[in-house]
């Protein structure tokens, strides 16, 4: 018997990106490939990469340059790049690159078995369409291995927004919701196979409106209320939401259904509305925080985690400081800042640039703030009794870690419960990046 083909993945950008490198996996498995954590002793790498900034983008090149000499160490290598560089670059990748054998964008990977038989034939392939099949359901044969308890499910692709700043539209394309039913078959699979823990992802997740049994449009609430019922699944979370998109119903989700956790990744992206307006987000400030204030009517133990982006194109000091004064007065759990990066081919683009050495010490400012109310927000959990999803065992003897319904990584002590377990706690302590606990 031959020893099967190794899988090396290695994965950028957003959590999207982390469920479709698990299909690719899934799709290649079918080829005979097992995955494997050793770059050096793969017969194929792939890079699902990430086109959000250029950073994220630059990086891939790098990382391609450091691989290419393992082609010279083992003639079976082949290199191949999927996800959001793929779209947004194509072809040009294996001219800059042309240590690369396959590009495949985010909404072609089903077909990687036939290119990988391809590139195994000396050839190169290259799919960036956007076809008809649905790659979901090509991809539905999944195998029955294990899973750990938490796992992301893709409900919703692509984005319709067009904020200004965003490549996003451009390399997922237009939105598109998966259908009810596939999903409840694809979550129930996941908890045969283990899962407690669902986390729904879309870009735009909240707008998501699949077709349901009946034919008609389902809101992502409803859909919520139908994973509900699948005895098994103890929790449901979904991620990134757009402040327009969220609807009475899905606040009133918030309050009503056990199952779905007290988070929600809400971004603002700024506190001025002159900014909010040029970043074509669609809402103002003040409809941003009467958003938050009913959220928190509705479940005030819920917390905010948000996304914001300084150094916006013509952002004034005073602008900046009121996206200072927005996150003072909102309070938020967790929040990702960023440094605006241009991209060509968005309409942010071709507008003033900021200072670069402005938009650095706003970033510091802003992620200074952020991080005395991340840590204020842990603090604040000690004394509480709370419930962990084990995930793994933790680095002491007797530990184990896992997350809170506030997705805090915590550590009980001297834990006899097994990976997939809920188990009541009560927090003793927070540390910087995580909080201690002991079993009730
Ligand atoms: N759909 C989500 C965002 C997905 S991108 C939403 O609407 O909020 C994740 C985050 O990356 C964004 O929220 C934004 O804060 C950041 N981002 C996107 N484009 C960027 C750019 N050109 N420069 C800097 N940050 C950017
Ligand atoms: Fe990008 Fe805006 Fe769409 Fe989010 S809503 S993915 S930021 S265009
Ligand atoms: Fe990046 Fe694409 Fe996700 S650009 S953030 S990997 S949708």
């Amino acid at each position: 018997m031959t020893a099967p083909k190794k899988l090396f993945i290695k994965t950028y950008g957003c959590q999207m990106n982390v469920y479709d490198s698990e299909r690719m996996a899934e799709a290649l498995g079918g080829q005979g490939y097992v995955s494997t954590e050793v770059a050096e002793e793969a017969d194929m790498i792939l890079l699902n990469t990430c086109h959000i900034r250029e950073k994220a983008a630059e990086k891939v090149y790098s990382e391609l340059g450091r691989l290419k000499p393992l082609k010279a160490l083992n003639p079976d290598l082949r290199i191949g790049v999927a996800g959001c560089v793929a779209q947004a670059e194509g072809a040009e990748i294996m001219r800059r690159q042309p240590a690369v054998d396959l590009v495949v964008g985010p909404q072609s990977y089903h077909r990687l078995p036939q290119m990988e038989a391809r590139v195994r034939a000396g050839q190169t392939a290259l799919d960036t369409d956007f076809p008809e099949e649905d790659k979901f359901e090509v991809l539905k044969t999944r195998p029955k291995a294990k899973r750990a308890p938490a796992a992301f499910l893709t409900v919703q692709e692509g984005c319709d927004k067009f904020c200004a700043f965003c490549v996003v539209p451009y390399t997922r394309g237009a939105e598109v919701s998966r259908p009810v039913e596939r999903i409840l078959t694809e979550a129930r699979d996941l908890v045969a196979r283990g899962v407690r823990e669902i986390t729904l992802l879309g870009q735009n997740v909240n707008a998501y409106h699949g077709a349901g049994p009946d034919g008609s449009d389902h809101s992502l609430a409803q859909l919520i209320w139908a994973l509900n019922e699948i005895d098994g699944l103890e929790r449901i979370r979904f991620t990134t939401s757009h402040p327009n998109d969220m609807t009475d119903e899905l606040i009133e989700a918030h309050r009503d259904c056990a199952k779905l956790m007290p988070y929600l990744h809400l971004p603002v992206q700024s506190g001025a509305d002159r900014i909010l307006k040029r970043m074509n987000r669609g809402h103002t400030v003040q409809e941003y925080l009467r958003l938050v204030e009913r959220i928190r009517a509705a479940r005030p133990d819920l917390i905010l985690s948000s996304d914001f982006i300084v150094g916006f194109p013509e952002e004034t000091e005073a602008e900046f400081q009121a996206t200072l004064d927005l996150v003072e007065e909102v309070t938020f759990g967790y929040a990702y800042s960023f440094k605006y990066s241009t991209r060509p081919g968005t309409p942010a683009a071709e507008r003033a640039q900021v200072d670069p050495v402005a938009a650095d010490d706003r970033l510091q400012r802003l992620q200074a703030l952020i991080t005395r109310q991340q840590q204020a927000v842990q603090l604040s959990m000690v004394g509480r009794d709370l419930s962990v999803l084990v995930e793994k065992p933790g680095r002491e003897a007797g530990q184990m870690v896992g997350k809170s319904e506030y997705l805090h990584a915590v550590h009980i002590e001297d834990c006899d419960a097994a990976v997939g377990d809920l188990v009541p706690v009560r927090i003793t302590e927070a540390k910087r990046n995580s909080l201690a606990a002991t079993k009730r």
